[in-house]
């Protein structure tokens, strides 16, 4: 039986229909290619041997979804069709509401109808806004300032309520930290469109020679250099947690940090890269981004106790991987 994969052409949907067919599950893909390109299924294909099921379709259309989900018998759903651009949030909030929220609310009508009991629901650690680190599944959520982060609390709350009343489902909600880093083929990865905001694909596109130096937001944050500090996991650990928690998931709600637990300053980042690749990378420290803050990274230890799960590549493998990615594009 397939898992429906929303947003499976994108940066982490990519990488972990890698890992499900590499599974022996059978996958189908809706995407709208909002943030992606129809190639990546081909990539998928020549990486795992087999082809995915490709819908370019808006999962909020609740026309078109309903006729994939009575095509499909589905086993599960992954759901990371959204839109993540922080900024772009602030200025258009509807278009993220809208987006984020009725995708959400369309894949669990279809999933109440035809009986789908397992849904896997990209979170961000975003959700804890300003708690103390390290970030805890158990803390209350704070605000998150900006209509993106919003939309990960109220979608975690609307798949909470309807759990409630049906038992039978299992809902995972799974927050991610920060990952980076590529498919070790180098043929999946991140694709930013146009000047990246995330900081791996800024410091590879520096050392392409696609843009002069690196902007470091700030160097005076309570921080040990200064800068601000994030837990980075390689992508493919957490497209490995996505099987495992499908895989181990039980009826109600469960919610799980995906993160290793571990800090890592931007200025460590950038010598890793550096040491990783032997490729310098020019910068100027900058005034401070709105709205960040000093420090997020996760407790770890839930997923690794509750599903064994544990994100294992170093920085270095993560430094690697991006750069031979960013290498392979035009
Ligand atoms: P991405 O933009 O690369 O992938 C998202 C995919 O969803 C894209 O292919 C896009 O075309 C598609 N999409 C968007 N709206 C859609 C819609 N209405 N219908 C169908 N497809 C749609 O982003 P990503 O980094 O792979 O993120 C995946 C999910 O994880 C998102 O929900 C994001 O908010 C969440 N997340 C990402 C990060 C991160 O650092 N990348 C961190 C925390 C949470
Ligand atoms: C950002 C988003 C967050 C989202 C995440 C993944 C903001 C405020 N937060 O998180 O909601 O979930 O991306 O999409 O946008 N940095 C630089 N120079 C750069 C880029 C980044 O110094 O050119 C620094 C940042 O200040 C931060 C660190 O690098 O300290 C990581 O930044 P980034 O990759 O954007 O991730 P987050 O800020 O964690």
């Amino acid at each position: 039986m397939p898992i429906l994969v929303t947003g499976g052409t994108g940066y982490i949907g990519s990488h972990t229909c890698v890992e499900l067919l590499n599974n022996n599950h059978s996958v189908v893909i809706v995407d709208n290619l909002v943030n992606s390109n129809k190639e990546v299924v081909d990539r998928i294909e020549e990486i795992t041997g087999k082809r995915p099921i490709f819908y370019e379709v808006d999962a909020t259309d609740g026309e078109k979804m309903e006729e994939i989900f009575a095509e499909h018998d589905f086993d599960g759903v992954i759901h990371f069709a959204g839109l993540k651009a922080v900024g772009e949030s602030i200025e258009k909030p509807l278009a993220y509401y809208k987006n984020n929220l009725l995708s959400t609310m369309v894949l669990m009508e279809n999933c109440l109808k035809y009986k789908v009991n397992r849904f896997v629901f990209s979170s961000s650690a975003t959700v804890y806004g300003d708690n103390e680190v390290p970030f805890v599944e158990t803390m209350d959520l704070l605000p998150t300032i900006n209509p993106y982060g919003e939309t990960k609390v109220i979608c975690e709350r609307i798949l909470t309520d309807l759990a409630k009343v049906n038992p039978d489902i299992s809902i995972s909600l799974l927050r991610y930290f920060n990952p980076i880093g590529a498919h070790k083929s180098g043929i999946i990865g991140e694709l930013p469109q146009g000047i990246p905001n995330n900081l791996m694909p800024y410091i590879t596109q520096v050392a392409k020679g696609k843009r002069e130096k690196l902007r470091i937001f700030g160097n005076d944050y309570a921080t040990a250099d200064g800068t601000g500090v994030r837990d980075y996991l390689h992508v493919v650990d957490l497209a490995e947690g996505h099987v495992v928690a499908l895989h181990k998931a039980t009826p109600g709600v469960q919610i799980y940090n995906l993160g290793t637990g571990k800090g890592t300053s931007v200025l460590e980042l950038v010598h890793a890269f550096e040491e990783a690749t032997g490729v310098e990378i020019p910068y100027e420290i900058a005034e401070r981004r709105p709205g960040d803050l000093a420090e997020c990274y996760a407790d770890a230890t839930k997923i690794k106790k509750e599903l064994g799960w544990v994100a294992s590549r170093t920085l270095v493998d993560m430094c690697r991987d991006a750069w031979r990615f960013e290498r392979n594009l035009e």
